[in-house]
């Protein structure tokens, strides 16, 4: 083993590691919640579990992370409605001062001794592949886990967990789309430690398969397949990206190489002001443009995925139209309160804005465009072809070239803003919140004009400009 890199994960592991205070005061403030918890549903007509989960339910949080994950799990008898009415009720009872969230059922966040605290309903099930909500699940986490973490692997996990946030690709949230906890507790223990983790990352040609549990499953195609061990039909790392990934891979080359604590901290990020970001523009040449709307009034994680299908169907359609796209993002304020925890929603209030940017390669097409039409051979669509454009003034043609009939007709839109600035734009493949937000109205921004965006996004632009893994 390397000394170098010993050093360095030896010095984050002291750092990420919660001391006996630290640890002392967590677990009161989770009893003070679970004490509460019980005291409620004995008000209430029906029984009910209160189970701690998630990383400080396994010892695996890092060192300043101050949030408590409680459960009450009900008979799964009870019916739907019920549990949402009695979760609540076991909710604010403990969490006098909490707000409601809302995720597979709504519950409540609050606070208790400055720790954050989520109440969070679910289903008693025998088995985790009776799930009746996604939440179901999570009580079975926390014990397959327990029978396999010691404290050496348990300090390995947040190591683990400290270099994938370092990196920028920790969290299951549907913007971040990289490691959850419970993706980055199995892979731990799977490897049986961290520096065994990233020696095989580094290696890895995905898709990548693990099935700790011999479940044989195989009808996942993601590039990472992590089958649960409590349940054979999910993949834990179902929403982990491809280029998250690659990230992972790229980093643990890095870190193998050069080992350095850098690589386990988040790194100051760069910001671009508007002379900046119009710099940046002038120098590449290229034509930016960005339709700006009113952020949609839904949860990141119902957003993030709209704004990537919205991105998508629009630059598919300006590479259609010969506008050649050179790269392309989607930039998003914030919802309210917005952080990566999918059990953690919240209504985004109805403020910020949202950003489709693209570069393009091409800033203006000709006034024609070239048409073609069937190989003449083809009679009878060939000739209907010719039949439609031979009276057209408009056209140039029809004439043959190779085999087949072409016309050069005007081309609708010359410019890229010309597209954004028509009703066409609506009729790209975009997300329905997205389309909505349209409809009701967005500003165009062409060129170094795009600068206007760094109030607000000086540090995507930042990113954008100047991208690194
Ligand atoms: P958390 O997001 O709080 O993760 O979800 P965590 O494991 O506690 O990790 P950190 O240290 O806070 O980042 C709590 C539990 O909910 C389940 C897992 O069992 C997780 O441990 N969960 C969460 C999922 O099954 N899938 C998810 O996408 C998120
Ligand atoms: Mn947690």
């Amino acid at each position: 083993m390397n000394p170098e890199f010993d050093a360095v994960v030896s010095r984050v592991r002291e750092r990420v590691s919660p001391d006996d205070d630290e640890r002392e005061r967590l677990q009161r403030a989770a009893t003070t919640v679970m004490e509460r918890a019980r005291d409620a549903i004995a008000e209430l007509p029906v029984e009910a579990e209160v189970v701690q989960v998630g990383s400080t339910a396994r010892g695996t949080w890092t060192a300043g992370d101050r949030d408590v994950d409680v459960f009450v799990a009900f008979p799964p008898t009870l019916d739907r409605a019920e549990l949402e009415t009695y979760g609540l009720d076991v909710g604010h009872a403990v969490l006098p001062d909490g707000h409601e969230e809302y995720a597979e059922h709504p519950y409540v966040v609050g606070e208790v001794d400055d720790y954050a605290v989520d109440l969070v309903p679910c289903y008693a099930v025998d088995e985790a592949t009776a799930i009746q909500s996604a939440v179901d699940r999570t009580p079975f986490h926390t014990r397959y886990l327990a029978t396999r973490l010691d404290d050496d692997l348990a300090a390995a996990v947040r190591v683990t967990k400290q270099f994938l946030k370092g990196i920028g690709v920790y969290g299951s949230d549907l913007r971040t789309r990289g490691f959850s906890g419970y993706l980055t507790e199995l892979l731990t223990v799977e490897y049986g430690g961290f520096h065994e983790f990233v020696s095989a990352a580094a290696d890895w040609h995905p898709p990548v398969r693990f099935d700790p549990e011999d479940h044989g499953t195989t009808a996942f195609d993601d590039p990472l397949v992590m089958i649960d061990p409590t349940d054979p039909d999910r993949n834990v790392a179902a929403v982990c990206s491809a280029a998250n990934v690659a990230r992972l891979q790229h980093y643990a080359r890095e870190l193998l190489r050069d080992p350095r604590e850098s690589l386990f901290e988040e790194s100051e990020p760069a910001v671009y002001d508007a002379a900046a970001v119009a710099d940046a523009v002038r120098e590449r040449e290229t034509t930016p443009v960005a339709i700006r709307f009113a952020r949609p009034d839904v949860v990141d994680d119902q957003l993030w995925p709209q704004l990537r299908k919205s991105l998508t169907g629009l630059t598919e359609e300006l590479d259609r139209r010969g506008f050649d796209v050179f790269r392309a993002t989607a930039l998003a304020t914030n919802g309210a309160g917005g952080s990566g925890d999918p059990h953690e929603t919240d209504g985004a209030g109805g403020s910020g804005e949202a950003v489709l940017l693209i570069e393009l390669s091409v800033a203006e097409r000709p006034a024609v465009q070239r048409h073609e039409g069937p190989p003449v051979h083809v009679r009878e669509h060939a000739t209907g072809f010719y039949e439609t454009y031979v009276d057209d003034s408009e056209v140039a043609g029809p004439f043959v070239d190779d085999d087949r009939y072409v016309v050069e007709r005007p081309r609708e839109f010359r410019t890229a803003e010309a597209f954004l600035d028509s009703d066409a734009l609506l009729s790209v493949r975009l997300g329905p919140h997205i389309a909505s937000a349209l409809e009701d109205g967005y500003e165009i921004l062409i060129g170094d004009n795009i600068a206007a965006l760094a109030d607000g996004f000086g540090v995507d632009l930042a990113d954008y400009f100047e991208p690194s893994p």
